[in-house]
């Protein structure tokens, strides 16, 4: 399904309201939520309002459980573009939880250890009882976590080559193209599939075309995002600006 917002505020809020809704009842069960995370300019108003609802409405995350989608290879945790130091700034650092129960790819691993890496990654999400809610962004590429074009849909977590419209949409936070990485670590299509619920986030006009096909083109590989579309799980929300071209 697809739900069209007037704009990203407005679906931000409706997501971080689901998110919050999820980690109350685990807490009232007793238990863990696990939280598949993204980073990007998309989830940004997701992580404000949970931290608002964390300081003003006393939603605790002393119960969450987290795994990111993906981080840059190679990349160490304190530079500037790592997604560790995103979901520092951008969320961890602000609330209640515990650094003990978030997982991101690491990307200062030796290249002969990532294999091993990555296997475990699908074992501790499997120990957790799987993600109870994903959320994404999607790439110009129709990428979903850094799987680009070409990306199998029982993929799992591993080291992947990042497409060239990928590395240039980074350039901005790397300061020119040469300069991002050409790899990067990420949970496979089947891993994201795994999950019980899915949202998948686009806001602008600069996203409309990529979710025209994404959600009306043919399921192909070309466009990992068509995946998606035989999920019964999975709900795009989207702003006006990124529903101009669907029919
Ligand atoms: C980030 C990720 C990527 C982004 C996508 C969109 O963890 O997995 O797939 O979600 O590249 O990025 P933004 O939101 O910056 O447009």
């Amino acid at each position: 399904p697809v739900q069209i917002y007037a704009n990203d505020s407005e679906a931000s809020f409706d997501i971080a309201k689901r998110i919050a809704t999820i980690i109350k009842q685990k807490q009232a069960e007793g238990r863990q939520a696990v939280l598949g995370l993204a980073t990007g300019v998309s989830p940004i108003k997701v992580y404000k309002e949970l931290i608002r609802l964390h300081k003003e409405e006393g939603l605790s995350f002393k119960n969450v459980v987290t795994f990111n989608l993906d981080e840059y290879y190679p990349i160490q945790p304190d530079a500037e573009q790592s997604y560790v130091r995103f979901m520092k700034e951008q969320l961890f650092d602000h609330v209640d939880i515990d650094m003990a129960n978030v997982h991101i790819p690491d990307g200062t691993l030796p290249e002969n250890e990532i294999t091993a890496f990555c296997l475990d990654y699908e074992q501790k999400i499997n120990s957790y009882g799987g993600i109870d809610v994903q959320i994404l962004g999607i790439g110009r590429t129709g990428h979903i976590g850094f799987n680009e074009p070409g990306s199998a849909p029982n993929s799992g977590t591993r080291l992947v080559t990042l497409n060239d419209l990928t590395r240039r949409d980074a350039s901005k936070d790397f300061g020119s193209k040469e300069n991002v990485p050409t790899k990067a670590i990420t949970m496979g299509i089947g891993t994201i599939f795994k999950a019980r619920e899915i949202i998948l986030m686009a806001w602008s006009e600069k996203k409309a075309s990529i979710i025209k096909k994404a959600v009306e083109g043919n399921i192909t590989s070309d466009v990992p995002a068509t995946y998606l579309q035989t999920s019964q799980n999975a709900t795009f929300y989207i702003d006006q600006g990124a529903s101009v071209e669907l029919t």
